[in-house]
């Protein structure tokens, strides 16, 4: 197991739409945390439901994964203290810039983007890259992303203080329960 990522990743999801992205920001943020990052901010609306769904994840499944909300990209992408990757399939090609990457230190904000991508988020990131430069999605660029990134590592990451977790077999579930998170 490992204990955590030797990059710190915050992924930031730019324009929630709760009526349209509900399910798309949820499982976002849901591989945001399964493989790696430690936080993540998102812009939009904000959306108590997203944030307790999330919350209601960490608590059972463990880890110490947050959700916060910011009025707008801005101030986020300001205020980092690090460099931005932001993914884009208009992008260079990331297999051609992620060991450029990983050998910066500096913690990482990830962008992914939502309905429209302001043309000033391209001009404010020290790179803008492609997973593959045909249009997928979201969860796609940011799984691979990630995967990349950290060379596999994030596969066998641990989830400190679960209330939950699987036990591994070949066929069937089988789930283990702990009484509380510890
Ligand atoms: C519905 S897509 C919109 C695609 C958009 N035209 C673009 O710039 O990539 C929403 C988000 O998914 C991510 N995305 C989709 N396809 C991608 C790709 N091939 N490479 C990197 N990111 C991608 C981007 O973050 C994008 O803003």
């Amino acid at each position: 197991m490992v204990e955590s990522m030797s990059q710190a990743v915050t992924v930031f999801r730019l324009g929630h739409r709760p009526s349209r992205d509900k399910r798309v920001s949820t499982h976002l943020l849901l591989a945001a945390r399964a493989f790696g990052a430690e936080k993540a901010y998102y812009t939009g609306t904000q959306d108590d439901s997203l944030e307790e769904s999330i919350r209601k994840i960490t608590q059972d499944w463990g880890g110490d994964f947050k959700l916060e909300y910011a009025s707008g990209w801005k101030q986020v992408i300001g205020g980092w203290e690090g460099k931005v990757v932001h993914l884009t399939m208009y992008g260079i090609p990331f297999q051609d810039a992620v060991k450029e990457i990983r050998s910066d230190p500096s913690p990482k904000l990830v962008v992914v983007g939502g309905a429209k991508v302001p043309g000033e988020v391209y001009g404010a990131s020290h790179w803008n890259v492609a997973v593959t430069g045909q249009p997928h999605s979201e969860v796609s660029a940011l799984a691979l992303f990630l995967h990349e990134l950290y060379e596999g590592k994030e596969l066998c990451l641990d989830f400190p203080g679960a209330r939950l977790n699987v036990v591994p077999q070949a066929k069937g579930k089988r789930l283990q329960t702990h009484a509380k998170r510890v």
